[in-house]
C-alpha cells in the first residue's frame, strides 16, 4: 500500500492526502531505489546542464573579465557662446579619449552621436565618428574621438535660465552636458558580439576661449565621463 502511494508521488501526481511520517519515510526510501526511472534521470540531467552552464559562466567572466571603455574629454574649446533674441549661437570643440581596459576584448565603434545641452535644452547634435566610420579598437588602447559643435539653435530660455546664463557670461565658463550615444560590439578572438548601446555622459564646464578661466580648466582635464553600459 505504501509502495504503491510513494510511487505515484515519485511520479507527477501530488498526494491527495498528506502522508503519515512512515509514509513519507518509506517514499523516501523508495525514491532512493527508484533513481533509475526516466523522469529522475532526465530531471538530474537538467540540472547538471544547468550547473555547467552556470560554471561556464562564471568561468567565461572571470578569464574575460568584460568592462566598458572609459571616456574622457581632454580637450575643449569654447570660441563662441551667445544668447541673443533667443537664438544661441555657439562653437565648441571638444576632444575626447576612448579607452579599452579590457585584457581580452576588442571593441568596435560602430556609431557615435553626441547631444550637447546647456540649462537642460539640447542646441547641437553632431557625429562623433567621421574620419572613418566604426573603427576597431584592441585590448589596453587608447583612441582620440572628437566632436565639432558649430551652428545657432533657436532656444527658449526661461528667465531663470538667462540669469544663469549671464552669471556663466561674466564668469566666462559655461556648464554643458554633453550625452554621447554609442553603438558598439565587442570581439573576442574571432567572434564579434551583437550591438550594445552604451550611454555616455559628461559635464564639463567649459571656459570661453577670451576668459581666465581657460588657465584655471586646462588643470582640470582630462575630465572623466560616466559610461553606463
Ligand atoms: C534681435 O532682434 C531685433 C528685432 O528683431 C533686431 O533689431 C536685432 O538686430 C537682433 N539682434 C541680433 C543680435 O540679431
Ligand atoms: C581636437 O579635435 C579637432 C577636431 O577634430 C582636431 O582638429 C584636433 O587636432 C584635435 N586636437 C587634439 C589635441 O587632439
Ligand atoms: C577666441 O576665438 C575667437 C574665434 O576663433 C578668436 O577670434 C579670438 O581671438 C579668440 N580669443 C582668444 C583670447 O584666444
Ligand atoms: C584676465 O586677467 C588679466 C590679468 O590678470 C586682466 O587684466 C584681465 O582683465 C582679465 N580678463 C578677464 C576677461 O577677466
Amino acid at each position: 500500500m505504501a509502495d504503491r502511494y510513494s510511487q505515484l508521488n515519485g511520479a507527477f501526481y501530488g498526494p491527495a492526502i498528506p502522508p503519515t511520517t512512515e509514509q513519507r519515510r518509506s517514499s523516501y526510501h523508495n525514491d532512493r531505489s527508484c533513481c533509475g526511472s526516466l523522469f529522475s534521470i532526465f530531471w538530474k540531467i537538467v540540472v547538471a546542464l544547468a550547473i555547467l552552464f552556470a560554471i561556464i559562466i562564471v568561468i567565461f567572466y572571470l578569464i574575460v573579465q568584460p568592462r566598458a571603455f572609459k571616456f574622457y574629454v581632454t580637450k575643449a574649446q569654447l570660441t563662441q557662446f551667445d544668447y541673443t533674441n533667443n537664438t544661441l549661437h555657439y562653437n565648441m570643440v571638444l576632444n575626447f579619449t576612448a579607452r579599452n581596459p579590457n585584457k581580452k576584448l576588442g571593441i568596435y565603434y560602430d556609431d557615435v552621436e553626441a547631444r550637447a545641452f546647456y540649462e537642460g535644452s539640447r542646441f547641437a547634435i553632431v557625429d562623433v565618428i567621421t574620419f572613418k566610420n566604426s573603427f576597431r579598437q584592441d585590448k589596453k588602447r587608447s583612441d582620440p574621438m572628437s566632436g565639432v559643435f558649430i551652428g545657432q539653435q533657436f532656444l527658449m530660455l526661461n528667465n531663470d535660465q538667462v540669469s544663469e546664463f549671464n552669471k556663466d557670461t561674466i564668469l566666462g565658463v559655461y556648464d554643458i552636458r554633453v550625452k554621447l550615444y554609442f553603438r558598439i560590439r565587442f570581439k573576442l578572438g574571432d567572434s564579434i558580439s551583437s550591438n550594445y548601446k552604451p550611454k555616455v555622459k559628461c559635464d564639463i564646464s567649459i571656459p570661453l576661449n577670451s576668459s581666465n578661466a581657460t588657465v584655471i580648466f586646462n588643470r582640470i582635464v582630462p575630465n572623466k565621463c560616466r559610461v553606463e553600459l
